[in-house]
This record gives C-alpha cells, structure tokens and sequence, in this order.
C-alpha cells in the first residue's frame, strides 16, 4: 500500500491497545472499537500483534500482513510477529549469538540465550509506531497479546536502554585496564552498537506509547475473580511504566433480569458481586460494559451492534480518562504509593497486606491493589488522605502493621 506523507497540521493518530487476560474478549472489542470508529468518519487501522492471530476470524474477512481497507475507512492487517522481529533484531541476535560462542557457551545454548524474551512483539509495535507515523490514518486499534506478555514487553525498551549503556560503560572501563590479548574477549562493539539502535527504536516507541494524547490503555476484564486479579495486576504495572489507562470494559455482562431459574440466579449473584469488585477496583476510571450476546460478535454488521451497546453515542477514538490511577515514587529509604481517591469521605481507613495483595478501606469503600515486587517485599507504614489521594509509605523497617490512619 502506498504510503502518503504525513500533513503538516494533522493531529497525531490515536493508538488504542486492548490488553488483558486471554480469552475475556480483548480481539473482539478491538475489532468492535475500529468498526465504531470507522462509521464515525475516522480513518482507522485494526491490527493485531498476537502470534495467535484471530483478528481475521472476528472480522470474518481473510488478512495478510500489510493494511487492507475492509470497509469505508477502516483497514486490518495481522502482523507477521516473527517475520519481523527476524527483520529488525535478526542481525543483533546473530552478533550476540557469535560473541557467546566465542565466550565459551555452546552453540544452542547461545542461540537460545540471544532471543529476548518479548523482542518479537516489540518488533510489531515498532512497525505499528511506524504506521502511526505515515497520516494515513486517524485512529490505531492495537490487539494485543494477553497481559502477561505484553507486560513483559512494555518493560522492554527501559531494560534495553540499561543493557546497552552498561554494556557500553564495563567495555570502556576494561578496554583501559587490559592488554591486547583479552581485548579479543570484551563485547563486539557490533553488538554493543546493534543494542544501542534496538534501544533507540525502543525509546522512541516508548515515548509514543507513554504519551497520554496519542495512546491508550484500555483494559477488558469478565466479571470474574481470577480475570479481576489479573487487570489489578495490568494496572499497577501499567501505571508504573507510565502507560496511560483510560478505560476499564467489563465483557460478557449477563442481562440483570430474574431467570428464575436457580441456575442462572447463581450465575447473575456472581456476576454482580464481582461487578462490584470492577466498580470499585477501577474506581477513577470510567467503566465501559459489553451484553454477553446469544451469537458470538463474528463479522462487521455484529460488531457495529456490539459497539453501539458498548459506547453508545461516545466516540472511542477519545481520550476517554487523564491521569495516572496509581504513582509509586522513592522517598528516603523507601517508597510513596499515591492512589488518586477523590470524593472519599475519609471516617476510617484501614491496611492490610498480604504477600503481594494491599488491601486498603476507606469507609465503606475496599480497594485491592496488587504491589510491584519493590513494594511487595516491604512493610506499609501509616496511610493519609492528602489532596484526593491516598498516600502509603513503604519502608524496610518492620513496622507495627496495620498501621492505619487518617488525616486530612
Ligand atoms: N460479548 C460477547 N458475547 C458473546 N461472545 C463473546 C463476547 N465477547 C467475546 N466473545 C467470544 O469469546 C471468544 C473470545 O473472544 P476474543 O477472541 O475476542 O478474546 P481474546 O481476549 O482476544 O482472546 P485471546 O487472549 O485468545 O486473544 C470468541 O469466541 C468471541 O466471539
Ligand atoms: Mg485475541
């Protein structure tokens, strides 16, 4: 397909990348959201980045890799996920290879050890970056793979960054100190050189992909625990890398009428429960919600109708929530989580903690977090409520737990 030069004054185009726990729906409201957005007069792109592509099977249309135009304005393609990390990384993975070898690993050993774990999904989000960056198109629907890998990949272009620069430093000190014999030994600098461009690529993807205006997170859940669980989990490493969330889509909502029928009665008393969990779980973000249809949602007409029901007259190309739903930073010898709590009436306030699980209540309101590793390992000192926010010091020093209490 042709690519047009950008227009100058153009506004850059919208990535929206669904994430979330496999099979809660996530390919099926990307396709919904890019079918919505089309019919309100953006020019959109659908694209998926799973190697397990199903993209094509919700549109009900055959895909190929490059962007096809399946309707007025809206284009889909499925990127070739390995093609293309063999294209971009294939030459560092071969250098890095090599220098293994020479450092004594045998040879699979090294070829297993130069494949990075997440690097084929960062090679698909660079060519999805690129795309973003031609004007073609309004709006970029991303379907993502479920949040545990995506998650490891967001991490991706900080942790390159550091490699890259140590690698760079420890080769530089030991160039000073050692004789001509060991130079042989240190990195390639072809390598060094291959990680430094990798992590620029990365650095530039991170950018676009931590830049609230430009891109959004949108997490999918079903009303059910172990799914919830793992969006809390979504969330706080979302925040702490900076990836801006700004919805939560609760899929596969039962319809609130009484069956009658004790089975189905179950079913519903379930689901509302775990609703409440979503409702106050993702309590500053707004909560969109999807029917659980009769009929799969396969094919445009179905999704334009799904799309309806879940944005209504919204335009999903917004941005739909501004602002970090949780902030961690360093104070002292330990850390501040701040979690934005407005409109709290702030009577009691109690903490508990378990293993990685915070548990925190405000009045009648329970929020559960799920801690990074940092935070994790240490203890929670005594909460506030300070300016909307709920502040928790965590520090080393066992301290008396729960240690809760409130001011103002
Ligand atoms: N609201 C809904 N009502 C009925 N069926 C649904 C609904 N949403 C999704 N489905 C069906 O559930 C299945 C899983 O959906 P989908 O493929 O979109 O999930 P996913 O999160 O992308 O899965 P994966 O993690 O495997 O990529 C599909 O068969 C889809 O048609
Ligand atoms: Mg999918």
């Amino acid at each position: 397909m042709p690519l047009e030069t950008p227009a100058a004054a153009s506004p850059p185009t919208r990535l929206i990348l669904y994430v979330g726990k496999g099979g809660v729906g996530k390919t099926t409201m990307a396709a919904a959201t890019a079918v919505r957005a089309a019919a309100l007069g953006h020019r959109t792109l659908v694209v998926s980045t799973d190697i397990a592509h199903s993209l094509g099977d919700v549109l009900q249309v055959e895909l190929g890799a490059e962007p096809a135009e399946i309707g007025e304005r809206l284009f889909a393609y499925e990127v070739n996920v390995l093609d293309e990390a063999r294209r971009s990384w294939g030459k560092m993975q071969g250098q890095l290879a090599d220098f293994l070898k020479r450092e004594g690993v045998t040879e699979v050993q090294a070829d297993e050890l130069a494949i990075m774990p997440g690097m084929e999904e960062v090679a698909a989000l660079v060519q999805i970056r690129r795309q973003s960056r031609t004007g073609q198109f309004d709006c970029i629907v991303v379907d993502a793979a479920p949040t545990g890998e995506t998650i490891r990949l967001l991490s991706m272009p900080d942790s390159l960054l550091w490699y890259a620069g140590r690698l760079q430093e420890w080769r530089g000190r030991l160039m000073r100190f050692v004789g001509p014999l060991l130079r042989n030994a240190l990195p390639d600098l072809n390598v060094i050189e291959s990680m430094t461009q990798l992590a620029e690529r990365t650095k530039e993807l991170r950018q676009d992909l931590t830049n609230p205006e430009r891109s959004s997170y949108r997490i999918v859940v079903t009303p059910d625990t172990m799914v919830i669980k793992e969006a809390r989990r979504a969330e706080t490493y979302l925040n702490l890398f900076d990836y801006p969330i700004d919805a939560v889509l609760t899929n596969r909502v039962l319809p609130a009428t009484n069956a009658g029928n004790p089975y189905l009665d179950a079913m519903l008393a379930r689901q509302q429960r775990a609703m409440a969990e979503v409702r106050s779980t993702f309590a500053t973000l707004p909560l969109l919600e999807a029917p659980l249809s009769a009929e799969e949602p396969l094919g445009l007409s179905a999704l334009a109708e799904l799309s309806q029901q879940v944005f209504g007259d919204r335009d999903p190309t917004l941005v739909l929530h501004r602002g970090a739903t949780q902030h961690i930073e360093r104070q002292g010898d330990g850390y501040l989580l701040q979690i934005p709590m407005p409109n709290v009436e702030v009577t009691r306030l109690s903490l508990l903690k378990r293993g990685d699980e915070l548990y925190v209540d405000v009045g009648n309101f329970r929020r559960e977090i799920t801690l990074p590793l940092t935070l994790a390992a240490l203890e929670p000192g005594t909460a506030r409520v300070h300016a909307g926010m709920l502040e928790i010091p965590f520090s080393a020093a066992p301290a008396a737990m729960p240690a809760a209490g409130a001011r103002r």
